[in-house]
């Protein structure tokens, strides 16, 4: 197949790749920029172990091509700014809760929470479960990854409380 070239712009770094046309963006950010936080699932839209956050939304990478988000803006869970040198806070959730266990839907899940605080700054268990249902986790059974979106929540809001 004839390959065009794309600039992909991934955690503030652009990318040049030589991509089939219908090369997914899955497989470019993970086997061609070995982005390993950025995983391979169910590959039809269903399980969010993919997800990505374009110009801040979350979306499955797995149902976009490559040549279809040049010039976008791609954030993947390794991407998020650090508060320390080494996690983001919702990482620090993740991890207070015990809300990952083999940790392998932990980056799509938290990507998905952090747009929804974005975009709501007091969700609801509702809110959070409702948000999260794209994305689906074997291990944990949810209330401990809602309990870290809320805690997460509440640490940005900045009072320490859930009221
Ligand atoms: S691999 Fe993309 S949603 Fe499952
Ligand atoms: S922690 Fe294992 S699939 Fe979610």
């Amino acid at each position: 197949m004839t390959k065009t070239q794309v600039q992909l712009r991934v955690n503030g770094r652009t990318h040049e790749l030589w991509v089939g046309t219908n090369r997914l963006l899955l497989d470019a950010l993970h086997d061609d920029l070995g982005m390993a936080d950025v995983r391979y699932g169910c590959g039809e839209g269903v399980c969010g172990t993919c997800t990505i956050l374009l110009d801040g939304e979350p979306v499955s990478a797995c149902l976009l091509f490559a040549v279809q988000v040049e010039g976008r803006e791609i954030t993947t869970l390794t991407g998020l700014p650090a508060a320390d040198a080494e996690s983001h806070p919702i990482q620090d959730c993740f991890l207070q809760a015990g809300a990952a266990q083999c940790g392998f839907c932990t980056p799509g899940m938290m990507l998905t929470a952090l747009a929804l605080v974005e975009r709501t700054e007091r969700p609801t268990r509702e809110d959070i479960r409702y948000e999260l249902v794209g994305n689906l986790c074997r291990c944990t059974g949810y209330t401990k990854i809602v309990d870290a979106v809320e805690e997460y929540a509440c640490r940005r809001r900045g009072n320490g409380s859930h009221d």
